[in-house]
């Protein structure tokens, strides 16, 4: 289905990603894994056709993606919708409205500026929220949500564009546990129910582990790990995270609990005071 090869961009003398390959062959649920810096995000961005690679090659059945322009690049935009860490909503607009812009390739601009959509686009908006569970709040502004809703918008918004692709640039990173968990089983549901191929971006090697069928490693631009999550093993968490992952997360976790424990006895002090 999807053919990535040698795909390379550069910024200047940094070489973001650096020929990086790889073949999806059915519509998988992909995670990309890799630190801050490794060229996750630019790898995405490449395939959506939002940044231009440096050289390279993407297909998509057949069809020479990086080629495409005009017309014929929109249209592959709206078939790979993308999805981003900070939703990407319009905040003062309603939660309907926001979805609704998941129509915009397809439509006019003068008819855009006018909020003119079709009946039959609303209904649909409303049904796909409904499938979300977030129908509730149609009416209310996208701003008014939590990050976990605004977040399901934001899928909402993607599906609009009945894509084939879901791309998903860390979308759980801004959201406490439990939502991140709402959002994730919703980009899993999609994928079971609709058959849509998912690629998402994730921080959390077990988010990646727990959700995806095939788990990417990156490291400084390359793929280091290209695997199923059983065969992601802690050997290989280090090379995909750099030799002293383990000891940067414990320091991380550590110092999170100190800040916990701080929190806790000014809250203690707080109230003491009152
Ligand atoms: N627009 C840009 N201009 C210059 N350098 C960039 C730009 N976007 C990303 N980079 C660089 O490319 C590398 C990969 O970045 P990115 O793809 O954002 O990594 P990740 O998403 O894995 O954190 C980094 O070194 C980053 O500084
Ligand atoms: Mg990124």
């Amino acid at each position: 289905m999807l053919k990535v090869q040698n795909l390379t961009k550069s910024f200047g003398a940094n070489t973001a990603v650096d020929s990086v390959g790889f073949d999806v062959d059915r519509p998988a649920m992909i995670g990309i894994i890799g630190a801050s810096g490794a060229g996750k995000s630019t790898l995405l961005r490449m395939l959506n056709r939002m940044t231009d690679a440096t050289s390279g090659l993407v297909e998509f059945e057949g069809r020479d993606v990086l080629a495409l322009s005009g017309t014929h690049k929109r249209a592959w935009q709206s078939d790979c919708a993308m999805i981003f860490q900070q939703f990407n909503l319009v905040p003062r607009m309603d939660v309907v409205s926001n979805v609704l812009h998941g129509t915009l390739n397809a439509r006019s601009s003068l008819a855009t500026m006018f909020n003119l959509y079709p009946n039959a686009d609303i209904h649909h908006a409303i049904n796909i929220l409904d499938r979300l569970g977030i129908a509730d709040h149609a009416a209310k502004r996208a701003e008014s949500l939590s990050g976990g809703q605004q977040q399901r918008v934001a899928i909402a918004r993607a599906l609009m564009q009945d894509p084939r692709i879901i791309l998903a640039d860390e979308p759980i990173a801004s959201l406490d546990p439990m939502n991140a968990q709402i959002v994730m089983d919703t980009l899993r549901r999609i994928h079971d129910e609709d058959g849509r191929m998912v690629i998402a971006n994730l921080h959390t090697l077990d988010t990646a582990r727990k959700y995806c069928d095939r788990v990417i490693g990156m490291r400084k631009g390359r793929i280091v790990f290209d695997g199923t999550p059983a065969q992601l093993t802690t050997g290989v968490a280090r090379d995909i995270y750099g030799a002293d992952a383990t000891f940067s997360e414990a320091a991380t976790s550590t110092a999170i609990e100190a800040l916990e424990t701080e929190a806790e006895k000014a809250r203690h002090v707080a109230e003491a005071a009152l």
